[in-house]
Formats: structure tokens, C-alpha cells, sequence
């Protein structure tokens, strides 16, 4: 007994025990503490959790019947987590609460009895799909004074009322049940507000990228043959970018830097767009400023990817130092204006210009491979002919190639270009394979 008084349980509710000899209940009371230990430090789902905790409950006091409801504020509602002997009960059952029944369950000085006869009007009210008078005993769940739940039992199994030492043990299990109730409603507010975040960012970004791409068809409406260019660039370069392994949130912004890499575009003299004769220097250099435009266009805006702004300045730069505006190589630019350096030059290599017909598909990937060392990043090159092998493979699944792409190639000639890049890139000494999915 001595042992039983140092164990955790009230000196109050011990020696109640004492008084009454109901020693069988202060034994089902530690019986039901022990199956909440498992609930209480959260080692199974909440769900099964509640049902024990309400068993236990209900064990402990004698009851025959019970349901345990959370609590929350708006609108303040008690929802049904768990039920037992109550078979007919909807679920989840529901119980709308006025101002004055979360006063009085807030304020209550313990577990309490509700006799059907009346009572229940003071914690309950009848706007629910559940009938209050089914309660008899309501254990306020509370932590620092805050509802967050209702224990609520049936009929007591031995006797028509429950007794003050039921209530007591009752009050005990409720300040457990309480805490293991509070975690949950914590977790689970808190998993729903991550939750709403993800899909609010989610939509944001969906619109941003949609934002970005009209953006994108704005920058090209100055010639037919440039129309699209912009777009296809963004989706070619997050493509090479999916080949490469980069993160999803870097395949973004690889997107959106495509979009918007010649963005400067916009202070070009459209005629210069359709000369079909090769731009004078004066024209040339006006032509080329559009990097530099660009760049002093998007370096003031606060971008979620802060490579964009070098994007737009380095889309022209070549890897040995012979681009355009500030001639850097290859190891002085960020993997992200390789990327789009490749896509760009894929892109406008397979589309008309004035002053040349388009290449076809396998014409301008062998351009690309015969001075990719000199000119650009090997890797993103390598990236490029696995993606349109994998169109050249499945069409349907790929989509890499935009849709006005006729693909002249197989995977076998993929992969002897593959071959010619990687003999370019090591003179013969190593193999890339670059037929791996
Ligand atoms: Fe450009």
C-alpha cells in the first residue's frame, strides 16, 4: 500500500481509497495509467490512441459507455475521436458549443455528473448530431485552463450515479487524457498549417511561373521568328537541368531564368531582329547590350533565385572566353548560365532566323558536340542528348522537344554523338555514357 501512495497517485485520492476499501478501483486507476503510457508518449496513432484512453477510462470508473471529443475554439465544437458502447453514435459525432457551455466546461471544478433529467443544458447544447442527455459525467479536458476536450461517459455500470471517488479517479485520468489530447490538437494545427503553406506556395509559384512565361512570349513578340524562343529556352533548360540532378526548386528557377534570360530584348530596335544580312558592329553591339540591359532590369528585382540576374548577363559567355559581355570561361560562370548558354543555342540553332534556314534536330546537335569543349559546359551538353534521347525513345513520355521539332534520330545516334563528345572532351581517354535514364 505504502508502495501504492509513492507512486504518483494523489495523497487525497489514496487515502479516499482507503476510507472507502475500494481498493479495486485504486488498482484499475494504475491499471488504466499503465495502458495510457503507450497513448501518452504518442508511440501509435492518435485514433487508437483516443480509444484506449477512453477505455481505460472507462474501466477505471465503472461506466458502460463513452465518447472522448477534442475541442476546438472556431467554432467551438466538440468532435468525437473515440467512441465505445455507443453503436448508433454518427461519426464523427458532433456537439456545436455556446459561449457559456466553453465557460462553464473551462471553469468546472472537475469531472462532474449530469443527471438526464437535467444538468447537461449548463455544458452541452442539443444543436449536435448527438443527444446530450446520453451523458451522465463530463470530465473537462484542460491544459492551463484551456479546453481541448470532453471526456464524456454513459450509465455507470454498478449503480445509477457514479460515486465521488469515480469522479476523483475520473478527474486523475483527465488531466492525462488532457495533455495526450493537447499534443495531438498541437500536431495535427500544426501539420495543417504546413500544409495550407505548401499549397499557398504552390499556387504561388504556379503563378509566378505562369506569370513569367507571358512574360516570356512578351520578350519575343518583336519578330514571328523569334516567337516562343524564350519559353522553349526555360523549358529546355530546366529539362537539362532534371538530366543533371539538380533539386526541383533549381529546375524552377532554371525555368524561369530561360523565360526571362533575354529579357533585355526589349530595348533592341526590331529591325535588327529582321535583317536578313549579318548586323554591322554598331548593330552587332546594340544587339548584344541586351545582356547587359537585361541585366540591369532584373538586378533590381528581389528574385527567389539569385542567379537569375547572371543568367541574363552570361547566357552569351563562352567557355573559352570568347562570348559576350564580360568574356569569362567556363569555370568563372554558374552551372545555371551554362545551362541556359546550351539551351539557348540548341534552341535558336533548330529554329529559323533571317539570315539561315533552321537546322534539323540532328544537324544542330552535332554542331553543338563538335565545339562543345571550346564553347560550352560538356556536362550540360551530355544532359541535352540524354533528355532527347529519351524523346528520340518515347515521344509521348518525353516531350522534351517542342512539338514543331521533327526528331530525325534514333537513340543509336544519340548515342554516337555521346560518344564524338566524350572522345572531344578526354581525346579518347574515358567513356561517358550518357544512355543511362
Ligand atoms: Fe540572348
Amino acid at each position: 500500500m505504502l508502495g501504492l501512495a509513492c507512486s504518483g497517485v494523489s495523497p487525497r485520492l489514496f487515502l479516499l481509497a482507503l476510507a472507502t476499501h475500494n481498493l479495486r478501483r485504486l488498482l484499475q486507476t494504475f491499471e488504466a495509467l499503465a495502458d495510457l503510457g503507450p497513448a501518452l508518449t504518442g508511440e501509435t496513432d492518435f485514433q487508437a490512441n483516443a480509444l484506449a484512453m477512453l477505455r481505460a477510462s472507462i474501466d477505471a470508473v465503472g461506466a458502460r459507455e463513452g465518447v472522448l471529443f477534442t475541442f476546438s475554439e472556431k467554432p467551438a465544437l466538440l468532435r468525437s475521436a473515440a467512441v465505445h458502447g455507443l453503436a448508433v453514435l454518427p461519426d464523427p459525432a458532433l456537439i456545436p458549443l455556446l459561449p457559456k457551455h466553453v465557460y462553464a466546461l473551462s471553469h468546472a471544478p472537475g469531472a462532474t455528473t449530469v443527471p438526464p433529467e437535467g444538468g447537461w443544458q449548463n455544458f452541452l447544447s442539443t444543436n449536435g448530431n448527438v443527444a446530450p442527455q446520453l451523458f451522465h459525467c463530463l470530465a473537462p479536458l484542460r491544459v492551463r485552463n484551456r479546453l481541448v476536450g470532453v471526456l464524456a461517459l454513459g450509465r455507470a455500470a454498478e449503480s445509477v450515479h457514479y460515486t465521488p471517488e469515480a469522479l476523483e479517479v475520473l478527474e486523475l485520468l483527465a488531466h492525462y487524457i488532457a495533455l495526450a489530447v493537447h499534443n495531438w490538437l498541437l500536431t495535427h494545427s500544426l501539420e495543417r498549417r504546413v500544409s495550407e503553406n505548401l499549397r499557398l506556395l504552390a499556387s504561388l509559384n504556379t503563378f509566378c511561373d505562369r506569370a513569367l512565361e507571358a512574360f516570356a512570349v512578351a520578350i519575343d513578340v518583336k519578330h514571328v521568328q523569334i516567337h516562343g524562343h524564350s519559353v522553349r529556352v526555360g523549358h529546355y533548360a530546366a529539362g537539362i537541368g532534371e538530366a543533371l540532378g539538380l533539386e526541383a526548386s533549381e529546375v524552377a528557377a532554371l525555368r524561369s531564368a530561360g523565360y526571362l534570360h533575354d529579357i533585355g530584348k526589349v530595348a533592341v530596335d526590331k529591325r535588327l531582329f529582321a535583317k536578313p544580312e549579318r548586323l554591322d558592329d554598331d548593330e552587332f553591339r546594340e544587339m548584344a547590350d541586351h545582356t547587359l540591359v537585361g541585366h540591369r532590369i532584373v538586378a533590381g528585382i528581389d528574385f527567389p533565385w539569385p542567379q537569375l540576374p547572371e543568367v541574363v548577363r552570361w547566357h552569351h559567355e563562352r567557355a573559352d572566353g570568347s562570348g559576350y559581355p564580360d568574356q569569362l570561361r567556363l569555370d568563372e560562370l554558374p552551372v545555371q548560365s551554362r545551362i541556359v548558354a546550351v539551351a539557348d543555342t540548341f534552341d535558336a540553332m533548330i529554329s529559323d532566323r533571317p539570315w539561315r534556314p533552321a537546322l534539323d534536330l540532328g544537324q544542330a546537335l552535332s554542331e553543338i558536340v563538335k565545339i562543345a569543349p571550346q564553347k560550352y559546359d560538356v556536362a550540360a551538353v551530355q544532359a541535352l542528348l540524354i533528355q532527347v534521347r529519351r524523346h528520340a525513345v518515347d515521344p509521348n513520355r518525353s516531350r522534351f522537344l517542342d512539338e514543331r521539332v521533327f526528331c530525325n534520330i534514333g537513340p543509336s545516334d544519340v548515342d554516337n554523338l555521346a560518344s564524338e563528345l566524350n572522345y572531344r572532351l578526354t581525346q579518347g581517354r574515358t567513356q561517358v555514357d550518357v544512355t543511362t535514364p
